[in-house]
């Protein structure tokens, strides 16, 4: 059974007093959902305090992004070493830093293997634009992505990997895929790893849905068969809504 998982996105957003005093108020109510795996991704400078509020709890904590090359002259950026032991998770290739950072499919695939030689747990964020949705290229284009993110990735290290399945329409747009659709396309994704591995493998990866991820919106996802989580952004920003999430993620799976 493939554990659900919702980790928030915090992007640039709380100061290092604010994500602790977020996470001190939320680790109570989520105590009790300890059937979904709960993971928030808080900024850098945050991790720490963060990291430490949360000791002794099973929240994970994950970074939004990490350098390939463990230490180097390269200013502004976080190596593996630096993120060993401080986060479990660290997200890899989400469309904004590849839209404002540059950062390229084989550099996915470079973070994703150093992530995974520091024993992290990448979450690998792919997803397509608005205009190749609509030039009907969804699905070529984000096997493209997986395809790439995996090269060289051998099978031993799939149990440490998550996948987040990401229109980049849809976030923070308030527009989000249908629970249908997105499902085809995660169930495209699931293929793809089978044809790269196998379909053992494939059938315990875990693919999140994200993209304007709310309350109202998250049993519709949860309940298809091939979405085992969200990655969420605004709505993980708040106490309530986050705990809420988490619940209903239980509720759909029936857990
Ligand atoms: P929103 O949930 O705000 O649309 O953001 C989604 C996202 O980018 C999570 O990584």
């Amino acid at each position: 059974m493939r554990i659900p998982i919702i980790a928030g996105n915090w992007k640039m957003y709380k100061t290092p007093q604010e994500a602790v005093a977020f996470v001190n108020a939320i680790k109570g109510p989520l105590a009790d959902l300890s059937a979904a795996e709960r993971v928030v991704c808080p900024p850098y400078v945050a991790l720490p305090g963060v990291a430490q509020a949360l000791e002794g709890t099973e929240i994970a904590v994950g970074a939004q992004d990490l350098h390939w090359e463990d230490e180097g002259a390269y200013t502004s950026q976080v190596s593996g070493p630096m993120l060993k032991g401080l986060v479990k998770y660290v997200i890899i290739g989400h469309s904004e830093t590849r839209e404002y950072q540059g950062v390229t499919n084989e550099m996915v695939n470079k973070k994703a293997k150093a992530a995974l030689h520091h024993g992290l747990h990448p979450i690998i964020a792919v997803g397509e634009s608005l205009a190749i949705n609509e030039a009907g290229n969804t699905q070529s284009f984000v096997e493209t992505q997986i395809r790439a993110a995996f090269d060289g990735i051998p099978a031993s290290d799939l149990e440490r990997i998550v996948i987040a399945y990401e229109p980049i329409w849809a976030i923070g747009t308030g527009k989000s895929a249908s629970g249908e659709q997105a499902n085809a396309i995660i169930g495209n994704i699931r293929a793809t790893i089978a044809d790269l591995y196998d379909d053992a493998v494939a059938g315990a990866m875990r693919i999140q849905y994200g993209g304007s991820v709310k309350p109202n919106n998250m049993i519709e996802f949860m309940s298809q068969p091939h979405i085992d989580g969200a990655l969420v952004g605004g709505a993980a920003l708040k106490e309530d809504s986050f705990v809420e999430l988490v619940r209903l993620a239980i509720e759909a799976k029936g857990l």
